[in-house]
C-alpha cells in the first residue's frame, strides 16, 4: 500500500517522458505559431472548475499539457520571438531548473543549504568577471529587475540616514520631500520602486534625453541643484544601460560624476544591456558602471537562463543589509562568519536559482556566451542595414545592441496618426499570423516596430523571414 501521489516507478516514467517532451518541444518549437492563437477565456473554459478529489495518473496529466496548455502558450523559446526582449530558456538552464526543483532547498540561511548560498556567491562573482565589472562587488539573485531596482533604491533611501527603517515616513515633519532621478526612457520598474518606497511618483524626476535617447547629464545636474535649493532631498539616480525601448545607453561616467558631487546613490539598470560586457567590441558600453553603488543585470533576459533570474550587485552590501536584516528567534543560528542571504532581501525564502545559471555558464563557457551575444548584435546590425537601404522604410533609433526600431514610411505619407495606424496594422498582422512576434514602442513620440533578438536559436533566416513578411503585408 502506497500513500497518495505517484509511485516511484510512475515518477521515473513521467520524468523520462518529460525529458523527451522537453527535447522534442525545443526541437520543434520553431514550427509552432509564436503567438498563442486563442481567445481570452478559451483555456480557462477547458479546465475543470473544481480540483479532482482523487489523484490522477501523471500520464494523463502530461497528455493534457499538449491538449489544454500548449494551445495557450506564446512561445518565448521560439527563434522568431522578437518582442519585448527575445530570451532563451536554454537546455542547460532547463536541466538546472529541474534539479533545483528536485532538491527544493530554501536558501534563506547558509545552513539551510550551504551549497546554494556558496554557489550563488561564486556564480555571481563569475558573472562580474564575464562582464568586466568590479571583482569585489556583493551579488545576490532576485526574481526580477523590478525587485533588484527596488532594492537599489531602498539602499539609497537607507544611505540617506533618515532613519526610515525605524521611524517610517508618515507624519514626520523633519522629513524633506525625497527625490530620485532617471531618464525619460527608464523602465517603469523605477516608477514602481518609487511607489513602493514612499518616494512617490512625484518624487521621481524624469530627465530629458538627447538625440540618441540618452539621459542629458547637464539637465540632471540642473535638476539636482534646483531641488537642493528648494529643500528637496535628492537620493539616487538610476542610469540605464540598454533602455527598454531602443537600448540607448545613458552616459554613466558623467552621471557618476554628478552622483559623486552630491553624494547620491547611483543605481545602474543594465537588466538587458549588461550582456554587452561579454563581447570585447561592446564592453566599452558599460564604461562608468564600475562606479555604481548598485547594478542590476538579468540573466533571464540575455544570458540564456530560464525566467526567473535577476542579479543585484552592490559595492555597499552593508547598506543592503541595514535595509533588510531582521532575525526572528526561530531563525537564529550558531554559525558566525557565514552569509545568510535572508539578511539581504525582502523575501525570507529563496529558490536555488544559482544552479541553472551555473549550468548555463559552464555549458556555454565564456566564449560560447560571447559568440551568442555578438551573433545577436550582428543580426540586428544586418537588419538595420537592410531597413536603412529599403525605400519607404526608416530606422527610428541607432542600434547599439540587438534591438532595432523602425517603421514603414511610404512616400507622401507624413501624417503621424496615419503612420501609426499603418505600422500598428503591420505589427498586428505579423503577430496574428504566428510567423514571428514583434513589439511596438514610441521613439520621440512616434510609433515604431521593434525587433529584439535574444534567442540562442535565432538565425538570419528568422529575422529575414520576419522582415520579408513585414514588407509584403
Ligand atoms: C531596462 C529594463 N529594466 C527593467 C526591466 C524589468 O525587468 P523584470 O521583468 O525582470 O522586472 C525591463 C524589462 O523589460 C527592462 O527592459
Amino acid at each position: 500500500m502506497t500513500g497518495p501521489g505517484p509511485t516511484s516507478e510512475e515518477l521515473r516514467d513521467a520524468l523520462a517522458e518529460a525529458a523527451s517532451w522537453v527535447s522534442g518541444y525545443l526541437e520543434t518549437v520553431s514550427e509552432r505559431p509564436v503567438l498563442a492563437q486563442v481567445e481570452p477565456g478559451e483555456i480557462a473554459a477547458r479546465l475543470p472548475r473544481i480540483a479532482p478529489d482523487g489523484g490522477e495518473p501523471l500520464e494523463s496529466i502530461m497528455a493534457d499539457i499538449d491538449a489544454l496548455i500548449l494551445p495557450g502558450i506564446t512561445h518565448w523559446n521560439h527563434p522568431a520571438f522578437f518582442a519585448y526582449f527575445g530570451i532563451t530558456g536554454s537546455g542547460p538552464g532547463i536541466v538546472g531548473e529541474l534539479i533545483a526543483s528536485a532538491l527544493n532547498v530554501n536558501a534563506m540561511l547558509w545552513r539551510t543549504s550551504p551549497a546554494a548560498t556558496e554557489l550563488e556567491q561564486r556564480t555571481l562573482a563569475w558573472v562580474l568577471d564575464l562582464l568586466g565589472l568590479p571583482a569585489g562587488w556583493f551579488g545576490e539573485i532576485t526574481d526580477t529587475a523590478s525587485t533588484s531596482t527596488m532594492y537599489g533604491l531602498a539602499c539609497a533611501r537607507e544611505a540617506a540616514g533618515l532613519d526610515i527603517r525605524t521611524r517610517g515616513m508618515a507624519g514626520r515633519a523633519d522629513l524633506p520631500p525625497l527625490r530620485a532621478y532617471a531618464s525619460a526612457e527608464a523602465h517603469s520598474s523605477v516608477d514602481k520602486a518609487c511607489i513602493t518606497l514612499g518616494i512617490g511618483l512625484d518624487g521621481l524626476t524624469k530627465i530629458a534625453t538627447d538625440g540618441d535617447l540618452r539621459m542629458r547629464p547637464d539637465l540632471l545636474a540642473e535638476a539636482v541643484e534646483a531641488d537642493l535649493a528648494a529643500g528637496v532631498r535628492p537620493l539616487a539616480v538610476v542610469a540605464t544601460v540598454g533602455t527598454t525601448s531602443t537600448t540607448s545607453i545613458d552616459p554613466v561616467p558623467e552621471i557618476a560624476d554628478i552622483c559623486a558631487r552630491h553624494g547620491l546613490w547611483l543605481h545602474v539598470d543594465a537588466a538587458y544591456g549588461g550582456a554587452a560586457g561579454l563581447v570585447e567590441a561592446t564592453r566599452p558600453l558599460l564604461a562608468g558602471c564600475e562606479r555604481a553603488d548598485s547594478l542590476v543585470f538579468n540573466p533571464h533576459k540575455w544570458l540564456f537562463t530560464p525566467v526567473d533570474c535577476s542579479l543585484l550587485y552592490t559595492s555597499r552590501p552593508d547598506v543592503l543589509r541595514e535595509v533588510f536584516a531582521l532575525v526572528p528567534f526561530y531563525l537564529t543560528t550558531d554559525e558566525s562568519d557565514v552569509l545568510n542571504l535572508m539578511d539581504y532581501g525582502l523575501a525570507l525564502g529563496r529558490r536555488f536559482r544559482a544552479l541553472k545559471l551555473w549550468m548555463v555558464i559552464r555549458a556555454y563557457g565564456r566564449d560560447g556566451l560571447a559568440e551568442l551575444v555578438s551573433g545577436h548584435i550582428a543580426l540586428a546590425q544586418r537588419l538595420a542595414e537592410a531597413v536603412a537601404a529599403e525605400p519607404g522604410w526608416e530606422l527610428m533609433a541607432s542600434v547599439p545592441l540587438s534591438t532595432v526600431c523602425f517603421r514603414s514610411h511610404p512616400d507622401g505619407v507624413d501624417d503621424e496618426p496615419e503612420l501609426e495606424r499603418l505600422n500598428a496594422a503591420l505589427v498586428d498582422r505579423i503577430n496574428h499570423s504566428g510567423t514571428a512576434l514583434v513589439s511596438h514602442t514610441k521613439v520621440n513620440g512616434r510609433f515604431a516596430i521593434r525587433i529584439a533578438i535574444g534567442n540562442a536559436a535565432s538565425r538570419w533566416e528568422h529575422v529575414e523571414r520576419t522582415w520579408d513578411a513585414l514588407r509584403a503585408s
